[in-house]
């Protein structure tokens, strides 16, 4: 059995974000024959990335918290990131923590899944994703799963059970 973090990339005090990544999590458990849990950036904010990169490693980043941070990440072998678009891309937070560590990253297997109000549903967002993604050799699944109108009159919970089936289908033939 794999493990796979379901990670949380928004830190609003109000966002959307923890109520997508509910949703995801809830059916990952759902649908894979693998341990989930959900992990939450909001409580693992660490400062603005300071220590020595990229040449730090597993136990001795030097970024205040990152040590610590690194353990939870490389307890998993494959990771779901629930993330929404800020000015096109991800939210700055997300992409501090991802930075932050490396080692623990490399050669696993992830899922992107972006959401947002609008009907655009973060496109860019998990485009900048699954590029940084790729950079740390992760396989990513080739098909970012989208969330378009999360939380309107227009958000349809049917089309994004099915698109997020999908995606778990895939993430979990990459973790065999
Ligand atoms: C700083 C900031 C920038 C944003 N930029 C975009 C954007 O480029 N495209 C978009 O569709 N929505 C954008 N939004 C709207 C977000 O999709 C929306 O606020 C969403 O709820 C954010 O997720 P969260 O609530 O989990 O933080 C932006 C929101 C914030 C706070």
């Amino acid at each position: 059995m794999a493990k796979i973090q379901v990670i949380v990339g928004s830190a609003r005090k109000q966002r959307l974000g923890e109520e997508v990544s509910d949703f995801v999590l809830k059916q990952a458990k759902q649908k894979l024959e693998h341990e989930c849990e959900l992990v939450d950036v909001k409580e693992w904010l660490l400062p603005y990335v300071t220590g020595d990169m990229p040449s730090a490693t597993s136990d001795n980043y030097q970024t205040d918290g990152a040590n610590e941070w690194a353990s939870k990440i490389g307890e998993a072998d494959g990771y779901i990131f629930v993330t929404p678009e800020y000015n096109a891309s991800i939210p700055a937070p997300l992409k501090n923590n991802i930075d932050a560590i490396y080692d623990e990253w490399l050669e696993k297997s992830s899922l992107v899944i972006t959401y947002s109000p609008s009907k655009g549903g973060a496109a860019s967002a998990g485009n900048h994703l699954h590029d940084i993604l790729e950079r740390l050799k992760m396989t990513v699944v080739a098909d970012d799963v989208n969330f378009p109108s999360w939380g309107t009159d227009y958000a349809d919970l049917d089309d994004y059970k099915q698109k997020l089936t999908a995606g778990l289908e895939e993430l979990a033939k990459l973790l065999s």
